[in-house]
């Protein structure tokens, strides 16, 4: 693959946080359009992993670069979604406006009539919103939504200015098995429908394996990529970790990897009362 194809692309990539290694030797390639879920148990440097394609953190070793420039110069072509953003109840925003925010921060709430470029993101919030499918309930107080409503609006405010690259950290984190799979399909499709190339960090892969091009394992300071079953496999889950781990594939078709109290979706029924 061409270095212009890539979407992101980590080159030996290391980085250090209080004097500590997060990871290290770290070589991967998201490419343009592609749907990429990265993975591993908490801890394991996953949020740091995106900070690190927004160039919110140096590296101490290789380098990162993003949509064919060094990362953190490519900002204005990325969505961006932070790990835990919930609305309490009494958050009176709508979720019209959450999204419109999305646009520019620093104008919202102050429209300037009559002028075309306004009429062209009104238009354009009004078109995420409908790709997220959340025509139904956007003009709704945001803190009165469900999880999952909530969470396509922010995904609507993430895609709002057509990035090339989205960056959701745990949205599926508060969902129930159902939204979180539902949410994952609206992901995939937007990958597709919009050309934007997706990197979701997850917990558990069984929601979102029907949808993935490729995934990321970060455990024990290193990385692995490839395509789902290539990763969430024995021998290399095993080679990560440096302990024997077995991935079994139960009846209904989910992965369940046994042998590593830490590694994620090792208990099924981690959303289930989500
Ligand atoms: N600013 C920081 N200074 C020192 N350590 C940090 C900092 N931020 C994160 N860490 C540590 O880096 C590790 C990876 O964190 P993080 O990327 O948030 O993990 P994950 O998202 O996979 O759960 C954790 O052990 C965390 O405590
Ligand atoms: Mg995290």
């Amino acid at each position: 693959m061409t270095a212009k194809a890539a979407a992101v692309r980590f080159e030996d990539a290391a980085v250090r946080l209080g004097g500590r290694t997060i990871w290290s030797d770290v070589s991967l390639t998201v490419a343009k359009g592609e749907f990429v879920a990265v993975l591993g148990p908490n801890g394991a440097g996953k949020s740091t992993l995106i900070k690190a394609v927004l160039g919110l953190l140096p590296l101490a070793a290789g380098s990162v670069s993003v949509l064919g420039r060094p990362a953190g110069q490519a900002s204005g072509a990325i969505g961006y979604l932070p790990q835990r953003r919930n609305f309490d109840a009494g958050t009176r925003i709508r979720g019209l406006d959450i999204v419109h925010l999305g646009l520019d921060g620093a104008r919202w709430g102050v429209p300037i009539p009559g002028l075309p470029s306004r009429a062209r993101e009104t238009e354009r919030v009004r078109e995420v919103i409908e790709l997220v499918g959340a025509a139904g309930y956007a003009e709704e107080p945001i803190g009165q939504l469900s999880g999952g409503e909530q969470q396509r609006l922010l995904i609507a405010q993430a895609l709002v200015r057509r990035p090339q690259l989205l960056l959701l950290d745990e949205p599926l984190d508060s969902l129930d098995l159902p939204n979180q799979a539902a949410v994952a399909a609206l992901v995939r499709r937007i990958c597709r429908q919009e050309q934007v190339a997706v990197m979701l960090v997850a917990h558990d892969i069984n929601p979102i394996l029907g949808y993935l091009d490729r995934v990321v394992y970060l455990a024990g300071g290193k990385a692995v990529e490839g395509r789902p079953e290539e990763v969430i496999s024995s021998g290399t889950l095993s080679r990560l970790y440096g302990a024997p781990i077995e991935v079994l594939r139960a009846s209904d078709g989910r992965l369940v990897v046994v042998g590593q109290p830490e590694a994620p979706f090792v208990h099924g029924d981690r959303h289930a009362h989500g």
